[in-house]
């Protein structure tokens, strides 16, 4: 067994959580060139953690040893949205995914379908009828937050328009009291945003019951009437599916794919629009290089290994999504994006992806994220053509609190029955 490599630092001075959230993939990459390795250890929110950027580490912390690498129960997403499946452990946590899962899968999800798509083609045709929008990321966030409240709380943009805004503002002001926190590490319940956060908590959270109460239609309906352990279940699940975590990280998948095909390569765009399997390796491949989330984070229960190295009992462990999907051992030419490695070396390696999350404790969006993503995405390939406009851009990305570019780029929109995006295809 081995020992890892770097220090878990002294307690407090030797924390390195500001370090990590002003440059999270910089911070990794630097640490993985020193220690010649993709699993380490340092100091983060105060506690000694395990960096795992490595495929093997991750499956093992996330598949095969999850019993022993748990939900921290004290974790901030518990002071924000109470108890929760995100937080919960044993067989608490099997019977409420089983319980959620119904609602994403099936003939709920199904029953989604026409909204998703009434709601992708309203906006996205205002998206490409305007022509150059200011921001993409946060025209798609807005479409996300539509589809959210929507889908989850019967509340619709064109139908109750007051109340649309009122929930929106209670989610930002919930959200940035999430954000405020891990920066004052030490003093986390102290800070406004905190308690401005919990205000906003507190009106989110009579606005949801009393639509439990007395919807029984679509989401809420169904949520209402499933067997859960006690009776602010329901309320505390819905804070967690119509907070401002989902439009960001939908807004976060569909920039990342417009950009990635943003190139002068119609003919790229125009093959994801009439072969689905070119585009499903296309939303592979972005989101192996764009993850929207940083990772995840666990505690280990008892003394264990790591791809090999030692893990003492209590230690964090953090999984870092964009570190694990660069790993050279099974990713060749890692940095690059090439959809065709999903048909080739990689076929049927989705299981080495780690945006959302892995093994039992994966994310119980998938499908719905899947069906909405493919919904916009064609939606976009069919109706619109794209371009960077100028061609170069500086488009860097920054990471928290999820992936997109550091400066929204300029693109240009024209519909596909009007002219080409320089009238040409240059490919
Ligand atoms: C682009 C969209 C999404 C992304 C990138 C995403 C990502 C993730 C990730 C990385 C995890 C695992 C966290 C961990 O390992 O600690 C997770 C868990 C989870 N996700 Fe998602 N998610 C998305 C959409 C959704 C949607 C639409 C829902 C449902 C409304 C959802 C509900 C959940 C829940 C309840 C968990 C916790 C599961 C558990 O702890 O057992 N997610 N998600």
């Amino acid at each position: 067994m081995a020992k890892l490599a770097g220090s878990a630092g002294v307690p407090v001075l030797g924390d390195k959580s500001l370090d990590f959230y002003r440059d999270p993939v910089g911070f990794c990459q630097q640490k993985i060139d020193k220690h010649r390795g993709r699993v380490f250890q340092c100091r983060v929110l105060n506690r000694a953690t395990v960096f795992v950027c490595s495929v093997r580490a991750m499956r093992e912390l996330l598949c095969e040893k999850s019993n022993t690498f748990q939900k921290d129960p004290t974790d901030l997403m518990t002071n924000m949205y109470g108890d929760t499946v995100v937080t919960t452990n044993g067989e608490e946590a099997y019977l409420l995914r089983l319980s959620l899962t119904t609602l994403f899968t099936g003939s709920c999800l199904k029953s989604s379908n026409d909204y998703i798509t009434s709601v992708c083609e309203r906006h996205l045709k205002d998206l490409s009828l305007s022509g150059r929008p200011p921001c993409l990321y946060s025209a798609f966030k807005r479409l996300g937050t539509e589809l959210v409240l929507g889908l989850f709380l019967n509340v619709r943009a064109e139908e109750q328009p007051q109340l649309f805004q009122e929930i929106v503002q209670l989610c930002t002001q919930h959200w940035h009291g999430l954000i405020s926190a891990p920066v004052n590490v030490k003093v986390p319940l102290w800070s406004s945003g905190f308690s401005n956060a919990l205000d906003a908590r507190d009106r989110l959270m009579d606005i949801i019951k009393d639509k439990l109460k007395n919807d029984t239609q679509g989401f809420v309906g169904s949520l209402g009437s499933l067997p859960l352990p006690d009776s602010s279940s329901a309320s505390q699940h819905l804070l967690l599916f119509i907070s401002a975590l989902i439009p960001k990280a939908l807004a976060s998948l569909l920039t990342s794919f417009t950009l990635a095909l943003s190139g002068n390569e119609q003919k790229h765009r125009r093959r994801a629009a009439e072969d689905p399997d070119y585009l499903r390796r296309v939303l592979l491949e972005v989101q192996r290089l764009w993850p929207p989330f940083i990772g995840g984070r666990r505690i280990a229960d008892e003394d264990s290994t790591l791809a090999g190295f030692h893990v003492p009992k209590d230690y964090g462990v953090i999984y870092i999504s964009h570190s694990v999907h660069r790993d050279p051992e099974v990713f060749e030419q890692p940095d690059h994006f090439l959809p065709e490695r999903w048909s080739g070396r990689n076929a049927g390696q989705e299981h080495f992806l780690c945006s959302f999350g892995n093994g039992p404790r994966s994310c119980i969006g998938t499908k719905l994220t899947d069906v909405f993503l493919k919904e916009a995405c064609m939606y976009l390939l069919k109706n619109c053509d794209w371009c960077l406009d100028p061609p170069s851009q500086d488009l860097e990305y920054k990471w928290l609190p999820v992936s997109r570019p550091a400066h929204p780029p300029a693109i240009s929109f024209t519909r596909l029955d009007a002219a080409g995006c320089d009238g040409s295809d240059t490919s």
